[in-house]
């Protein structure tokens, strides 16, 4: 059992996905805090049916990245957190949060990193007019969307997609991927390899039943 955090700042789906799959028992997990740089997230909401504490951090209400990133880490550890979840976050996360939580924040990106990181990955892939795009699971390093890649999912793009069609398609694909990895972790079967060149994930096989 591992004890989660999850950051977001909108509809939160990808939270949902992750609280869907503990009470079906396919994620041996405890989400113990839901934190939002926004007030009016839908994930907040989420986090309310399921009965998760939720706390609300404005961004803009601190001086600096570092200084939002240092009432994070503290709401986290106040929490019990052990591992991060971006669900959806919309802030570019620093090393305040990174060396308190190290290989231990897990992003979810609507691409096959590393094409199209950053902001709006499913318009970038219809702009270069890919057929397979998907989502990817990652470990956050200091880059954006440049961390050890944990799990990636492909997802067709069809004629007549718009970004809403894709966005839709590629979030199912999310829905499935994030705690699927989530569970991996809870294992202890993901592991980081920080041999030579870039750090690379190691995953260990299953456990026998
Ligand atoms: C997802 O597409 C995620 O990959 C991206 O932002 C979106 C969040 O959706 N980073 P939701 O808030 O989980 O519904």
């Amino acid at each position: 059992m591992i004890v989660l955090g999850v950051l977001v700042s909108g509809s939160g789906t990808n939270l949902g996905a992750i609280l869907d799959a503990i009470e079906r028992g396919r994620l041996a997990a405890r989400v113990a805090v839901v934190v939002s740089n926004k007030a009016g997230a839908g994930a907040l909401e989420r986090a309310a049916r399921a009965r998760v504490p939720s706390v609300v951090i404005d961004h803009k209400a601190h001086a600096s990245r570092e200084a939002f990133d240092q009432a994070l880490v503290d709401t986290l550890r106040a929490h019990g957190v052990e591992w991060v979840v971006l669900a959806g976050f919309m802030r570019i996360v620093t090393p305040v949060l990174l060396s308190a939580f190290p290989m231990r924040v897990v992003n979810i990106h609507p691409a096959l990193l590393p094409s199209f990181p950053g902001v709006d990955a499913q318009k970038q892939a219809l702009d270069h007019g890919v057929r397979v795009t998907g989502c990817t699971v990652h470990l956050v390093d200091s880059g954006t969307d440049t961390g050890p890649i944990v799990a990636q999912r492909a997802v067709p793009v069809l004629d007549g997609d718009d970004v809403e069609s894709l966005k839709l398609r590629v979030l199912e694909a999310e829905h499935a991927l994030l705690p699927e990895v989530l569970q991996w972790i809870a294992e202890g079967r993901v592991t980081v390899d920080l041999g030579e060149g870039r750090p690379r994930v190691k995953l260990g096989k299953p456990a026998l039943e």
